[in-house]
């Protein structure tokens, strides 16, 4: 007998009314019309607080025949913008089963196994050793709050403050060194540890939008004399704008010298450490004190999997854990040591609720077990040296072509480049720049209205770029190809009407 107004039964049933219409919306073979209909599908959800129930069927049916088909296409072959796409299959079925039966991390259940599995496996695949801590995130953003939170606190201590218990009053000038070309959720991150966004000092970059050593050694230098406490270098793997990666060897070697915390931010690029061509540009990963890796970017699980590694768990537990509360310690009842546990809530199990800033949280750990199970180290290798193929295609068709210009240089997957019509070919004043600019903004957009396409921009030494990131699973070689061609095309119709 049902005794609440929510369903709570016929899961089967409901998610097979979905089903098809999820399955259809994988398909990405009818044109996306989302977003010229928009007036007419919200207006099918654009109402006020019902204050009785419309009933399951009801909204089964509207989310099949109007959400579901009005969904985010991310994860649309031709889709190759930001850092971002779909999950495959397998980590999507975990998910569910997660939401369901492993709907929160703690005590002792199966999820809460592979949560701590799934980090031990994700580190050794990079080449950290297991003694690191790691924890998962909701994204790159938070697992960057948390490793800079314990850079803070390293820094604070060595100084004899205990941040977390006092604030950082006592904390001189903090500084966090970083290139041009940070994420900016860095800035965002500083300001939340109450360093302030200004605390980030930003440093010049190389030719190849890589951090310089020259610039970083003197300003630290200059620093220093002026009395300031550095907190931590952030070292990009693959930054979000051209896939650089910062020179980690050296960077490793001075933090190691000048006793400063090395935070490398690879929430995209860490995972270009698989592929040869690019592994020697990380070093030694052990030099780095904290890392950032996220699963919701190259190893395509669901949004909301991110994870951050520290070396000292002890130092990440001092600056997040939590203090205890009666209602959750007093809910532990004191066993013998060696007495077996009788109920799986009768403890904690792996406990990650000191290393973050979430109490209670999903269990993430089984969507990255599911990938490497499904898949293993070679599948993700292979992904990754694809989409790094993939994007050393787009430059080899760039450099090739009369019509486009390479921007960057490809390290990873992301390959930066621009139409430029043959009579602005080697200019280089104000004028043909601001030219270029506008045109290649028009091109973006009219690829983007064909469809078959959807690339992001950014911008690359001030000129507005065409930036492909490749890192999802669905993409072929005939997707990237199109690409090129698309731009091409679009480049001359856009070109033309400027004219
Ligand atoms: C290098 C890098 N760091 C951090 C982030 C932020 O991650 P999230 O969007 O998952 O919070 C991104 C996102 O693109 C990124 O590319």
């Amino acid at each position: 007998m049902q005794t609440d107004d929510a369903t709570t039964g016929g899961l089967t049933e409901a998610i097979e009314t979905l089903l098809p219409a999820l399955e259809r919306f994988l398909q990405f073979t009818e044109p996306e019309r989302t977003a010229r209909e928009r007036a007419v599908w919200s207006a099918q959800l654009d109402e006020p607080l019902p204050q009785t129930g419309a009933g399951s069927a009801t909204v089964l049916s509207l989310l099949r025949d109007v959400v579901i088909p009005n969904g985010l296409r991310l994860g649309a072959p031709g889709f190759s913008g930001w850092v971002a796409t779909m999950p495959t299959t397998l980590p999507t079925a975990a998910n569910l089963a997660a939401v369901i039966a492993g709907s929160t991390y703690h005590c002792i259940h199966a999820f809460n196994v592979l949560e701590a599995q799934a980090l031990q496996w994700l580190a050794e695949l990079v080449g950290l050793p297991s003694t690191y801590q790691g924890l998962f995130t909701s994204g790159g953003s938070v697992a960057n709050l948390v490793g800079l939170g314990a850079a803070r606190q390293y820094a604070a201590e060595r100084l004899g403050v205990d941040p977390a218990r006092d604030g950082i009053e006592a904390l001189p000038q903090p500084r966090i060194y970083a290139s041009t070309e940070v994420h900016h959720v860095v800035y965002r991150a500083a300001a939340v540890l109450g360093l302030g966004r200004r605390a980030v000092v930003p440093i010049p970059t190389d030719e190849a939008l890589r951090l310089d050593m020259v610039a970083l050694r003197e300003r630290l230098r200059q620093d220093r004399a002026a009395g300031c406490t550095p907190i931590a270098v952030v070292a990009n793997a693959g930054t979000v704008n051209t896939g650089a990666i910062d020179p980690l060897p050296e960077l490793g070697k001075l933090c190691q010298e000048q006793g400063i915390w090395l935070h490398v931010d690879g929430a995209y690029g860490l995972l270009g450490v698989l592929d040869p061509r690019t592994s020697h540009l990380y070093g030694d990963l052990r030099m780095a004190d904290s890392l950032v890796l996220d699963p919701h970017k190259w190893l395509a699980a669901p949004v909301g999997c991110g994870t951050v590694f520290v070396r000292d768990g002890n130092l990440l537990g001092r600056a997040f854990t939590l203090e205890s509360a009666a209602y959750v310690e007093e809910s532990q009842p004191v066993y013998a040591l060696d007495a077996p546990l009788t109920s799986q809530f009768d403890d904690f199990g792996n406990l990650f609720i000191h290393f973050g800033v979430e109490q209670t949280a999903p269990s993430r750990g089984v969507q990255v077990w599911a990938i490497l199970k499904e898949i293993g180290a070679e599948g993700v290798r292979a992904r990754v040296c694809r989409h790094n193929g993939y994007a050393r295609h787009v430059a080899e068709r760039v450099k090739s072509s009369p019509y486009l210009e390479l921007m960057a240089p490809v390290t990873l997957s992301i390959c930066c480049f621009r139409y430029v019509p043959p009579t602005l070919r080697d200019r280089t004043d104000n004028q043909a720049m601001t030219i270029l600019n506008q045109l290649n903004r028009e091109v973006l957009a009219r690829v983007r209205a064909r469809g078959r396409c959807i690339p992001s921009a950014t911008t690359v030494h001030g000129a507005f770029v065409i930036r492909p990131c490749y890192i999802n699973p669905r993409t072929t070689l005939a997707d990237v190809d199109a690409l090129v061609d698309e731009v091409e095309a679009c480049g001359a119709e856009a070109w033309q009407a400027h004219s």
